[in-house]
């Protein structure tokens, strides 16, 4: 038996009774996946894992995205399905910000899904605090069903039956790193999706944005794309739809690709943080609502 708890009126939820080290069984199974469709983000105390074992619980939800960009380092090297989400190398030497891998993980201090430039992108993600900050370091997160749902009319109408573009490649820009080189561009073109996606296990709809990757809007010119995406962003980042994770060490946090945003707070970059992720590959493409 697990236990469900709400963190947050509208998002969140911790999670007790799964051991990590172990395969759930598929009653178990079933209870956290309709946990994670109910709160959104769920969170998993107390998970003292190996990178291996958070693999394998990655598998009980789908297949584990293997990043296609190696150029940064942001891939583990030891365990392929690891995405690593920290200032320290796997040698253990911390990072400088102005490194080019560290100035690509600043860009997730902006709200953002996970693998939505892809053509399928991510159905989730599990990270897992292995050193955390004490200094910021939160992960927030948005319901993005409510977003939709209470949308002001104007907005509702420059979304409906519309879509935006995502582009891997508008991330350098953003953060002033050197372009990839051609065979990197040409792995992962820019994707049009729908800017209100209806989820495929709950049927909702969704605001389906994510600004660090949408560089265009359909029917619209650069600077009214970024405008718009602008003006979503802000009208979703209310507190009321918003859950604040404070990390403890060695949390497992689970989150919906396709119905919420994130973005992580600043903290001081002499202080180690270390979180590593795994991202599930989609199951469909992006479905408008
Ligand atoms: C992520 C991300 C959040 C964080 O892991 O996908 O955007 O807390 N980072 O660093
Ligand atoms: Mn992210």
């Amino acid at each position: 038996m697990i236990t469900v708890t709400p963190r947050h009126p509208a998002l969140g939820a911790e999670i007790r009774g799964v051991d990590m080290h172990r395969p759930m069984d598929e009653a178990t199974r079933k209870a956290v996946h309709d946990a994670w469709m109910k709160y959104l983000v769920v969170v998993f105390p107390d998970q003292r894992i190996s990178d291996q074992e958070h693999v394998a619980f990655t598998r009980h939800f789908g297949d584990p995205e293997i990043f296609h960009q190696t150029s940064l380092h942001l891939r583990s090297d030891r365990v392929r399905e690891i995405f690593l989400v920290s200032n320290v190398d796997e040698d253990g030497k911390l990072l400088k910000p102005s490194e080019p891998g560290q100035k690509q993980l600043s860009s997730a201090r902006q709200w953002h899904t996970d693998s939505s430039y892809r053509p399928m992108p991510s159905m989730g993600s599990l990270l897992h605090g292995i050193e955390i900050s004490r200094t910021g370091g939160l992960t927030q997160f948005i319901n993005m069903y409510k977003v939709y749902d209470e949308l002001p009319e104007s907005l509702r109408r420059q979304v409906e039956g519309r879509k935006a573009r995502h582009d891997f490649g508008m991330l350098h820009r953003l953060v002033g790193n050197p372009p990839p080189s051609a065979a990197e561009q040409a792995a992962m073109p820019p994707v049009w999706h729908p800017m209100v996606r209806r989820h495929p296990v709950t049927g909702r709809p969704s605001l389906y944005i994510s600004s660090i990757y949408n560089d265009q809007v359909e029917g619209l010119g650069d600077d009214a794309a970024h405008r718009l995406i602008e003006e979503l962003s802000e009208f979703a980042a209310q507190p009321k739809y918003m859950y604040r994770h404070v990390w403890e060490p060695h949390d497992v946090l689970m989150w919906d690709n396709r119905c919420t945003v994130h973005a992580v707070t600043p903290h001081d970059p002499t202080e180690r943080r270390v979180m590593h992720r795994t991202t599930i590959v989609g199951s469909e493409p992006v479905v408008a609502g």
